[in-house]
């Protein structure tokens, strides 16, 4: 087949984008695929990828514009069938806050959180601290701030130009406790990973330099928590109505009422670090039969 794999892009992911890309290429060239390879931070992308004309788009675009269904809106009006999740799961799942809504609907648990305007949010504490207030649709860690209990100011890099992120900002209840995640294949969750930071949290050095992080899977924890967190993650991918790999993060922390469900990834990370191509690898599914899954799932 012929495959155009859109890539880089505009968010502040465009770096992880690139590496998952050009992984992702790799992979499908392997398989014998003719592979067009389009960074959608160029400004006619549409052009080109019109020039392609591919058999299907893979889509291995992270954060604003590639994974907020904006990029699958101009993929459906072209009539290109493109892999992972279609315009309204993926607009949703980008929307921390408002897909948490979506997803208690469904019986899951979700921190309580409201979205601010930055500036409000620097000024004043707008929840009891410990809290974080993080960009409400990015993804990596990008402008995540965690705000200590005792603090006595919300952080100032809100308001400031150090923190590029919109204007809307999701102030959340701090979970304490462990990080789990799940990657679900269609319908099937795949495994749950602990995910343990050798810094104090899982920011963007940890995802992404090697070695920045342990991965513990599966994780070592209850099976009735394992087999919760992915009957959880399967719950939010239908509930949101996604497509294809997705992958949902959680907290585990017995103290406060167990698994907490943070959000759920449309786009998750195919870099030689990320998780869900582990998780994969784990239930015997290597790197390019994934990708050869992925590409085969697309639809329009
Ligand atoms: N946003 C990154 C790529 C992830 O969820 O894996
Ligand atoms: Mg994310």
């Amino acid at each position: 087949k012929r495959i155009a794999v859109l890539l880089g892009g505009l968010s502040p992911e465009r770096e992880v984008s690139k590496v998952s890309g050009a992984q992702i290429a790799k992979a499908l060239r392997g398989r014998g695929h003719e592979v067009i390879e389009i960074d959608p931070a160029e400004p006619f992308w549409p052009e080109a990828l019109k020039e392609a004309a591919p058999d299907l788009v893979f889509n291995a675009l992270h954060g604003e514009w590639g994974e907020d269904g904006r990029i699958q809106g101009v993929l459906e009006y072209m009539r290109l069938p493109y892999t992972h999740s279609g315009v309204l799961a993926s607009a949703l799942a980008m929307d921390k806050q408002r897909a948490k809504a979506v997803l208690r609907a469904a019986g899951l648990k979700c921190p309580e959180g409201l979205i601010a305007n930055r500036y409000e949010a620097a000024r004043d504490h707008l929840m009891k601290p410990p809290y974080v207030a993080k960009p409400n649709a990015q993804g990596s860690s990008v402008g995540v701030v965690i705000v200590p209990d005792g603090a006595n100011r919300p952080p100032a890099v809100l308001a400031s130009g150090e923190w590029p992120y919109g204007d809307e900002v999701l102030i959340e209840r701090f979970i304490p406790g462990r990080e789990l995640t799940v990657a679900v294949m269609g319908d099937r969750a795949l495994t749950v990973t602990e995910i343990v930071p050798k810094t104090a949290f899982y920011d963007y050095e940890a995802k992404y330099a090697d070695g920045g992080s342990v991965h513990q899977l599966p994780a070592d924890i209850p099976q009735a928590v394992a087999d919760e967190a992915m009957a959880a993650a399967v719950t939010a991918h239908q509930t949101l109505g996604c497509r294809g790999l997705t992958r949902s993060d959680f907290r585990y922390d017995p103290a406060s009422g167990g698994l907490w469900l943070l959000e759920i990834n449309t786009q998750p990370g195919m870099t030689p670090t990320s998780l869900a191509p582990e998780q994969a690898a784990h239930c015997g599914i290597g790197f390019d039969d994934l990708v050869e899954w992925m590409a085969e799932d697309a639809s329009c």
